[in-house]
């Protein structure tokens, strides 16, 4: 195991009901910004019990980030917030509102172009406002990390920041607000919890028993109550799970003391700013395809991941490698995430395309080895087509 230090500083509010906790962890004296989507949460009745936790407090509302939140939406955001002399944001919404919350926290007291938190990856942040959150939609583990994605459509960009300043100081997690979502999107979410824990967990062996076996435990979840709580959206138990599951996915735990690889996450990102593809729907097309590419220096961990995730047993270290890899495409797919470029009218010309923009970057190796290149990012791009 490597040397790490773990640290986790968000409030879990989980269950039913629990937006009324909101009331004792704002300040009473708090000027909030109320960060919100498209709308959804007008029609569920989460806005209303958030307006009622609230009670007296100043609050002002942003409406109307979207899917992949944009920069230049949020700037108008930060705008309000320092105009109105904020000190509290609140993310009401999916991973996209609560990245973008993130962002608007970070980039209110930023005191140069906000632009250089994603280009910095937020390497010189300083200060942020505190953030807390109600999460709508289990996937992106964003409601207990400290990670944010922004996209800038006017620039085809998509990159990410990481810092502890702006992990949530508080998170409600009701799965009953999950209930109005669309199969499309809780789909993808399990889609993308089950992508963030192979991340850190298909590498090569650290000896981490306990990073193993939790992150074992959470793919099996998600196998086991992912499909359940897509069939039956108000089965409560189900979608505890799932959204649970995908909290512990990507808060920290299950990626402490071990390699991580996070390659199909950056070429993913390059394919929504190219072609708007949904977050998830990107993973499932690159990374059964970069498992196959990487087959033999991922090869110990794979029969690992078969035999306790899948339980295959049986075959040469070969087959079951290519057991490991089919059963992964194939659960992408019963969730109706296609896992092929051409599924979403994608040329075959994009894997050079992404290969090339990564260079301009300067992004010459991703991988827990240092060892996928551009050349090789471009093989696995071409093998997804
Ligand atoms: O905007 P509204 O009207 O709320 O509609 C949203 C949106 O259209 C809808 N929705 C959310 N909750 C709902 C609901 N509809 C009905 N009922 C509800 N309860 O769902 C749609 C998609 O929402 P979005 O927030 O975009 O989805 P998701 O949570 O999958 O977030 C995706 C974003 O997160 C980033 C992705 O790159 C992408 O930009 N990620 C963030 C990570 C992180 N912070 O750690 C890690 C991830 O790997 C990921 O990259
Ligand atoms: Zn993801």
């Amino acid at each position: 195991m490597e040397n790490f230090t773990y640290f986790n500083p968000t409030r879990i509010h989980f269950g039913r009901g629990q937006i009324a906790a909101i009331e004792k962890e704002l300040p009473e004296k708090s000027r909030v910004l109320l960060l919100t989507g498209g709308g959804s949460i007008r029609s569920n009745g989460v806005h209303q019990q958030v307006m009622k936790a609230l009670g007296g407090r100043t609050a002002f509302e942003f409406a109307g980030v979207e899917a992949n939140p944009d920069y230049d939406t949020l700037m108008k955001a930060v705008e309000i917030c320092r105009r109105e002399r904020i000190d509290w944001v609140l993310a009401v919404g999916g991973g996209s509102v609560l990245d973008g919350a993130k962002f608007v926290a970070a980039a209110v007291p930023y005191p140069g172009d906000p632009w250089e938190i994603l280009v910095t990856g937020g390497g010189k942040l300083q200060s942020a406002l505190p953030i807390g959150a109600v999460l709508t939609l289990p996937g992106t583990g964003s409601e207990a990390n400290g990670a944010s994605v922004i996209s800038r459509r006017s620039i085809r960009e998509k990159l990410a920041f990481i810092h502890p300043l702006v992990f949530p100081r508080f998170s409600v997690l009701d799965p009953e607000t999950t209930f109005t979502l669309p199969e499309r999107q809780i789909s993808n979410g399990v889609a993308d919890a089950f992508t963030h824990v192979i991340e850190q967990y298909l590498t090569y062996p650290a000896h981490a028993a306990i990073q193993d076996r939790f992150a074992e435990s959470v793919m099996r979840v998600l196998i086991d109550e992912g499909p359940r709580s897509i069939k039956n959206p108000t089965d409560y138990d189900a979608r505890a799970n799932v959204v649970w599951a995908a909290t512990w996915a990507l808060n920290g735990a299950i990626g402490a003391g071990v390699p991580q690889d996070w390659a199909s996450h950056m070429i993913g990102h390059e394919l929504t700013a190219l072609h708007g593809i949904d977050h998830a729907r990107t993973l499932a097309v690159v990374l059964p395809s970069l498992l196959s590419v990487q087959r033999t220096t991922k090869g110990a961990k794979l029969i690992q991941y078969g035999e306790r995730v899948w339980g295959i047993r049986e075959g040469s270290d070969s087959e079951r490698i290519d057991g490991a890899i089919e059963r992964t495409r194939g659960f992408y797919e019963s969730l109706g995430l296609r896992t092929r470029l051409s599924d979403y009218d994608v040329k075959a010309a994009v894997a050079s395309e992404v290969a090339g923009r990564l260079r301009a970057r300067g992004v010459l190796t991703l991988g827990e080895r240092a060892d996928i290149t551009p050349e090789v990012v471009e093989r696995i791009l071409r093998q997804a087509a």
